[in-house]
């Protein structure tokens, strides 16, 4: 079938990756990659694929509500992938209106371009929202997050994203839109922007910086490997049941400061280091406010149902990552000098 797809945030870290997917696997899908290219958005990201025929970008803001419109009207959309979104935590605590406007407004007026396109005639329509573990809130030391684990947000950016969720849902109530959510652990890989912990670190060892472990290190994620979050969006976009939230995470959680130790040890082979020489520019620095101890995803649905799990192990993935990042220096040289130097110093004075 041909469809007509715009995905939001595809110059971003996943949303690159989702874009990179669809477009080469499906010739006969038209895929619109809505991005307002934002310190996070970068179509270097994209530039392998960026003259295929079945592939546009648009240069938007999700949360300009005409722009929105009109766009809508122009292209009409039969399925939308939101990624588009403020994702990182320590930003959104020093400054969490941005993320209001984005995550949420954003998301409301994605929401209602696409109702109001489609009105009655839903049949095969989809707006399917990407979001994250983190609306669970925290666990313990025990137990998982289930597709039916309350909502228990701690952070500006989870209760951002936690109310877009819900907004989600709300549409479909309401109005009879139809639906799907995901809600993935940490991802990493090639293209993350270098505020997030793995790529910050990578680059922290290149340049012999103090690597800054938030408190005691001691707080956990369940990490999964970028491609095979961008697999299980291909997988719930074409299969997963209408209104059905889909939890996915790699069965793979590591403790920040042995996640840390592994990395330097793999930083010094690949950098012809003497073992040991990287873990000593870890830093313990203050803790970030309302630091959740531990994400831990229970990704048995996806796995029953939808036959996925992930295809690439953590040592194999994160190989293929520090590989990534050693061998594309211009990339990491570019996104981390001009604004960002200046976030850079803020939040870790
Ligand atoms: P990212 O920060 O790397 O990319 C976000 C993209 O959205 C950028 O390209 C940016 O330019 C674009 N964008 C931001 N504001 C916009 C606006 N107002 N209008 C249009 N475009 C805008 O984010 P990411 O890590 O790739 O995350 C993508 C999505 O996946 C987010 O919704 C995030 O909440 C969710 N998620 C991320 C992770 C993770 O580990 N990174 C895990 C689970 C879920
Ligand atoms: O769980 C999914 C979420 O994972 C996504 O929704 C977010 O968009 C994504 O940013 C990520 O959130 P985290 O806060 O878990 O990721 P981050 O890489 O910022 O931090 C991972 C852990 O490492 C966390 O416990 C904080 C810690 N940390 C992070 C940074 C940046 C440090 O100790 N030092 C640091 O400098």
């Amino acid at each position: 079938m041909k469809r007509r797809i715009i995905i939001t945030g595809g110059a971003g870290f996943i949303g690159s990756h989702v874009v990179r997917l669809f477009v080469n696997k499906y010739p006969n899908y038209q895929i619109i990659n809505l991005d307002s290219l934002t310190y996070a958005g970068n179509l270097m990201n994209l530039a392998d694929i960026e003259d295929k025929e079945n592939y546009k970008f648009i240069k938007g803001d999700i949360t300009d509500e005409i722009f929105v419109n009109h766009l809508f009207e122009t292209e009409k959309p039969d399925g939308i992938i939101h990624l588009a979104a403020e994702s990182h935590v320590d930003r959104s605590i020093s400054d969490p209106l941005a993320f209001a406007k984005t995550n949420i407004l954003g998301t409301m007026i994605l929401l209602n371009a696409f109702k109001d396109l489609w009105k009655n005639n839903i049949d095969d329509k989809l707006f399917y929202h990407i979001s994250t573990d983190e609306v669970y809130g925290s666990l313990g030391s025990e137990g998982l997050f289930e597709e039916t684990t309350p909502y228990s947000p701690n952070s500006p950016y989870s209760a951002s994203k936690a109310s877009s969720d819900h907004f989600v849902r709300a549409y479909g109530e309401t109005y009879n839109l139809p639906y799907l959510i995901s809600n993935c652990s940490n991802n990493y890989g090639s293209y993350q922007f270098p505020e997030k912990l793995i790529p910050l670190f990578i680059n922290n060892i290149i340049h012999n910086k103090a690597l800054p472990v938030y408190g005691d290190g001691n707080y956990t994620r369940d990490w999964l490997y970028v491609i095979d979050h961008a697999i299980a969006i291909d997988l719930i976009f074409h299969k997963g049941k209408l209104t059905e939230t889909y939890n996915i995470g790699g069965f793979n959680e590591w403790k920040n400061i042995d996640l840390v130790k592994l990395l330097c040890s793999q930083m010094d082979t690949k950098l012809n280091r003497k073992q040991g020489a990287s873990e000593t520019l870890i830093t313990y620095v203050k803790d970030r406010p309302g630091h959740d101890l531990r994400y831990a995803i229970d990704a048995s649905k996806i796995s029953k149902e939808l036959g996925w799990k992930p295809t690439v192990t953590f040592e194999e993935g994160l190989t293929k990552t520090i590989d990534w990042y050693v061998s594309n220096a211009d990339w990491l040289n570019n996104v981390t000098s001009g604004d960002y130097l200046k976030y850079y110093n803020k939040q870790y004075q």
